[in-house]
């Protein structure tokens, strides 16, 4: 977490970046994502909106959307709406499954307004989109013990397609990474390391930012 932490330092309080972002989170905000997020994934979800609120982010994109209801994955696109409403940035969720796109979007409720779909391919999407990344997170595709590297290179190809677009300061949050073969960030992470990001989170999510 070093790079993390030096990030910025306010010399009035003391705080560096990511003490003084986090707190700007209610508790009841906190709260509301800490249950979304769940155990395997709450710390990391956490990291990447503080992150998120200490670089300013604006546009958060996001492969993979809720696909059943209180689902057990992590609830991704309820945690960044929820971050949309408090900050005004916008939330872009890709899934290739129409039937996904309805649950992810019965399940949102009120927060529905602060998310903009996409029912396509995430790599053929995310190749034609046009606009700053500053945070991106992967998890479409489901990985498969028996055949690892289908969702490790798909994940390499989201990487790839949207790599031009991310903002500096940015981040990548890559989920499924502690599981057998690195899970669906083996291939990922590599690419990421080979150019000078830095990986301050390493669970079973893998969170990288390239400053
Ligand atoms: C693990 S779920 C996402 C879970 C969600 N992030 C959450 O926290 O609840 C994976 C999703 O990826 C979608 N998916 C699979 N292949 C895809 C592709 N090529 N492009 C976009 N989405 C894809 C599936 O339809 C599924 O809804």
């Amino acid at each position: 977490m070093c790079s993390l932490v030096r990030m910025t330092l306010d010399t009035e309080t003391g705080d560096v970046g990511l003490v003084r972002a986090i707190k700007e989170f209610s508790p009841d905000f906190l709260n509301h994502i800490a249950d979304y997020a769940g155990d395997l994934r709450r710390e990391s979800l956490l990291i990447f909106l503080t992150l998120a609120k200490a670089i300013g982010a604006k546009t958060i994109v996001e492969t993979g959307t809720i696909r059943v209801k209180d689902a057990p994955d992590g609830q991704s696109t309820k945690v960044f709406a929820e971050y949309a409403r408090l900050t005004g940035a916008k939330v872009y969720s890709v899934d290739i499954t129409p039937e996904h796109i309805e649950t992810s979007k019965s399940e949102l409720g009120d927060l529905l307004p602060y998310v903009t779909y996409a029912c396509e391919d995430s790599v053929t999407w995310l190749s034609r989109f046009n606009a700053p990344i500053d945070m991106l997170y992967l998890d479409s595709y489901d990985f498969e013990v028996d055949n690892p590297t289908a969702s490790q290179q798909h994940e390499l190809a989201e990487i790839g397609a949207a790599y031009g677009k991310l903002s500096t300061p940015g981040a990548v949050l890559l989920d499924d990474c502690a599981l057998p073969f690195e899970g669906k960030g083996y291939l990922g992470t590599r690419f990421l390391q080979s150019r000078g990001w830095k990986m301050v989170f390493d669970g079973y999510q893998r969170l990288f930012i390239n400053f």
